[in-house]
């Protein structure tokens, strides 16, 4: 990965290779942290973070479901994450926030252990690729079934879940296949390693729905929008695994990966990326990069105001004043 000059650990602003825990974090050993993954795009008006209030909500979110007490406010992370950015001097890069449970308690039950914090940004192209994104990738459905509300919960973004995404990962990858597509554990389609999956059939766009066992995805969230801004049927209903290889058009969706077409899975071919997957992601890209006036408030302009935190989405202004 490429390096950046600072991270954002505890408060402090610490150098790259400096950002270190101890090896008897919690998190390290049961994997109890919640994290996020987000964009900041360069954009005609300056760098911009994509849904920065809806990233921060499902942090808090994901934190609290897991018994979590962050030490820092959404508004506080916000603010230090938009720091983090100008004092890096950076224009476009990933960011991930981190809250996992530190060093001072093992065992189980450890609500005592400190909950530690640390944001790291750094450029990071389009996690599929960018041939992917033009092309369309070759998917493998996993034998590894998607988490179920069962035992974990399929709604947060939690460290230790994310085993789960990596067999499923691994195992497609080392099959020579781009990304993995897990099903339910009835069978259903459910989304891909690190993204959320979509079908169109008929000419109407599918995609698991709010109770699936997916994460709330906020790629997701605004593709149903643009879609149905262009005037796309739009439904969330149950997808049988059959339905990947009966589909006009596959795509997937998620903050690293951005809007990727699949054009294989398990070896029957969909073909070329369609009109549809081309329009919606024509659109999904304007919205990231600000070349799209109706999505400007989805985005966190950095130089509209220094170290503010957005408004929750729906309030947010794109023309935001220091105070
Ligand atoms: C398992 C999983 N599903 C879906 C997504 C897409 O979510 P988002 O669009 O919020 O990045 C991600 C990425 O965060 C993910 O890890």
């Amino acid at each position: 990965m490429e390096k950046a000059e600072l991270i954002w650990l505890n408060g402090e602003f610490v150098p790259w290779d400096e950002a270190k825990v101890h090896v008897l974090s919690h998190g390290l050993h049961y994997g109890t942290g919640v994290f996020e993954g987000i964009r900041c795009y360069e954009t005609e008006r300056g760098p911009a973070i994509f849904r920065h209030a809806d990233h921060l909500r499902r942090l808090a979110k994901s934190a609290e479901m897991y018994y979590m007490e962050l030490p820092y406010s959404s508004e506080e992370i916000g603010a230090a994450t938009r720091q983090l950015i100008a004092r890096n001097g950076l224009r476009s890069c990933y960011i991930r926030p981190l809250a996992f449970r530190g060093y001072g308690e093992m065992g189980l039950y450890a609500q005592a252990a400190p909950i530690d914090v640390m944001i790291a940004v750094w450029p990071w192209g389009a996690y599929l690729g960018e041939e992917g994104k033009r092309r369309g990738i070759r998917a493998k459905v996993s034998s590894w079934r998607r988490i179920s509300s069962a035992s974990l919960i399929p709604q947060a973004k939690a460290s230790g879940q994310y085993l789960n995404s990596i067999l499923a990962k691994t195992e497609s990858a080392n099959a020579g296949y781009e990304e993995a597509i897990l099903l339910d554990e009835g069978g259903s389609v459910c989304e891909g390693s690190g993204e959320n999956v979509f079908v169109v059939r008929d000419g109407i766009i599918s995609t698991p729905g709010h109770t699936a066992s997916i994460l709330d995805g906020i790629s997701r969230k605004s593709v149903l929008q643009i879609a149905e801004d262009l005037g796309y049927q739009v439904v969330e209903r149950d997808i049988a695994r059959a339905e990947l290889y009966l589909a006009e058009e596959v795509f997937l969706c998620g903050t690293a990966a951005e809007l990727v077409p699949v054009r294989e899975i398990d070896d029957h071919e969909i073909g070329e990326p369609g009109e549809i997957t081309r329009h919606v992601q024509a659109k999904f890209e304007d919205a990231l990069n600000g070349r799209a006036e109706e999505y400007l408030e989805w985005l966190d302009f950095l130089d509209a105001g220094s170290d503010e935190t957005p408004a929750p989405a729906g309030e947010q202004s794109s023309s935001k004043v220091t105070s």
